[in-house]
């Protein structure tokens, strides 16, 4: 059911991606670079949990396309900064070779700002029958917030800065929920706030979203050491490479995948609290404690 529902709305999103930069009127090699690394490939997890979680309220995801769109560009931006040579400095993304190594330094900086700035564009295009405008706004307001300072981009700055250090923890923790989590945790937020979510819905939704997102990035940890490089699509060992602090320094690995485990019951037990119809979010919750890329 799960592989049905995937399917269907990636194809949908591919679909309306597509759409969106197509029409954008601007010198050809920006719009080449900003769909070389959207259409590259990537698992569109952010996307489906925005899906499913419409679906568990019986809205039609549909209504969610352009917000999962908008989404999965920052996304991608993330992903073409954090791979630039100043940064993480990885060749390969999505089983291809990184934005900056097709198109160079300079235009893989402006095809993550396009993408960034883009990304607000086309939340603040939603119909008006999809949503009010109060309700934009505060999707607008919320994806900057999960994106910005206070969100993935104070995630990072904390990561740079825990290269080469022994960190605690507590820190670490930090840097997995805001490099990580907070998008996220957007999407399972957006994917309520378009379906007219009460507040104490909405508070287990977002527990559960943050027990999901330390989840994801700890199993992004494990997979730098024991993933396959053809299978994730980017370097095995840049963790190691970079010497960034991770679960697995940290805790061991079976220190880590203990803490992916119970992160992973967590999320699980608020999701049954929120007595929706969660059947496509447990199936997502279980393929981020099961992933293989
Ligand atoms: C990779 O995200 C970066 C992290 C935040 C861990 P994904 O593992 O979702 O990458 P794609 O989108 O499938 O390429
Ligand atoms: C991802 O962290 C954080 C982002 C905001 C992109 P990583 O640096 O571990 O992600 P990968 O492993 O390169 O995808
Ligand atoms: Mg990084
Ligand atoms: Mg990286
Ligand atoms: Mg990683």
């Amino acid at each position: 059911m799960f592989n049905v529902f995937a399917k269907t709305y990636k194809q949908l999103l591919e679909d309306e991606l597509q759409t969106l930069i197509a029409r954008l009127d601007a010198p050809p090699v920006i719009k080449e670079a900003m769909f070389y690394s959207l259409s590259a490939g990537g698992k569109r997890i952010r996307p489906l949990l925005l899906f499913a979680t419409m679906e568990a309220f019986g809205t039609d995801p549909k209504r969610g396309l352009m917000a999962a769109a908008a989404i999965e560009m920052i996304h991608t931006y993330s992903l073409i900064h954090d791979d630039l040579p100043s940064m993480d400095n990885d060749d390969l993304r999505r089983g291809k070779p990184t934005n900056h190594k097709v198109f160079g330094d300079a235009i893989a900086t402006l095809a993550g700002d396009a993408l960034l700035t883009y990304s607000f564009e086309v939340m603040g295009n939603i119909p008006e029958e999809y949503t009010s405008p109060e309700t934009k706004i505060k999707l607008i307001v919320e994806m900057a917030k999960a994106a910005g300072t206070e969100g993935m981009v104070g995630g990072q700055v904390a990561d740079m800065y825990g290269e080469g250090k022994k960190i605690t923890i507590e820190e670490l923790e930090y840097i997995h929920i805001h490099k990580t989590g907070k998008i996220l945790s957007f999407c399972v937020t957006a994917g309520a706030l378009l379906s007219r979510a009460v507040p104490k819905q909405l508070n287990n939704l977002a527990l559960f979203a943050h027990h999901l997102g330390l989840a994801f990035q700890i199993q992004d940890d494990i997979l730098d050491i024991e993933g396959n490089e053809e299978l994730i699509g980017k370097p095995v060992g840049s963790d190691r490479d970079n010497q960034k602090s991770t679960y697995p320094l940290l805790l061991s690995m079976a220190g880590a995948k203990n803490a992916l485990a119970e992160h992973i019951q967590m999320a699980k037990y608020y999701l049954a609290n929120t007595n929706l119809k969660t059947t496509m979010l447990n199936e997502i919750t279980d393929l981020v404690a099961t992933r293989d890329h």
